[in-house]
């Protein structure tokens, strides 16, 4: 862990090799993509020293905002890949309707829809469809739950210490987001299947979805 008094996910450590591997496969060259609730800053740091031309925006809430601008300035130049670069953060709360103009080739966000309220996360799918290029991609990692059930019993056990917390909060239904996002236009195009009972979803922006 590093000393510079930022803040610091060990689990973004561990994860974000298997996000950069699947975002290599997702993410056309030069991408312009928003992230959404980058937390620390460190995935969008390693994801802009691997991903070449990318345009990473990093965002979050207010409260979030000092230590993950913080990160990028003291990370956000050095070692990126060639043509990639780290825009500073914005504020952005998904229930806000002070999104950034867009386009954007993605929008991205991990570990996030568990956090945010039930009710915010229809915000969260409907301003991706606004901000998304046509064609555009949402990557949606987390853990997830289908039909109602838990992929695993330790997200079971996180989704109810998530609810004692907090009865908003909580592991999100696939299904249910799925069904939600079809109708802003957003098609399940992926679920990969990621380290630690965790999912990578991927929607695009318009009428072919998986099979389409
Ligand atoms: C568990 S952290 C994940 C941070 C980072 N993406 C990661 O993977 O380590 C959840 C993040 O979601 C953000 N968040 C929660 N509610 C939000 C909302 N309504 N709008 C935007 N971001 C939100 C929090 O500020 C926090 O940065």
């Amino acid at each position: 862990m590093p000393d510079d008094g930022l803040p610091f996910s060990p689990a973004c450590l561990r994860n974000q090799d298997p996000i950069l591997a699947l975002l290599r496969r997702w993410l056309a060259p030069n991408a312009r993509v928003l992230e959404v609730g980058s937390g620390s800053g460190q995935h969008a740091i390693h994801m802009a020293r691997h991903l070449m031309g990318v345009r990473w925006q990093p965002s979050d809430r207010q409260e979030s905002l000092a230590g993950l601008a913080g990160r990028i300035a003291l990370e956000g130049q050095d070692g990126l890949a060639p043509g990639a670069q780290v825009a500073p953060p914005l504020v952005l709360e998904v229930s806000q309707p002070h999104w950034p103009t867009g386009p954007f080739e993605a929008v991205f966000t991990a570990n996030t829809l568990h956090i945010m309220p039930a009710a915010a996360v229809p915000h969260l799918l409907a301003g991706s469809a606004r901000v998304l290029a046509s064609g555009g991609l949402l990557l949606v990692y987390g853990p997830f739950r289908y039909g109602d059930r838990h992929t695993a019993p330790s997200n079971g056990a996180f989704d109810a210490h998530l609810r004692s917390l907090d009865p908003a909060m909580g592991v999100r239904d696939a299904e249910a987001l799925l069904a939600e996002a079809a109708g802003l236009g957003l098609h399940l195009l992926a679920d990969e299947p990621m380290p630690a009972n965790n999912r990578l979803l991927v929607l695009r922006k318009g009428n072919e979805g998986r099979g389409g």
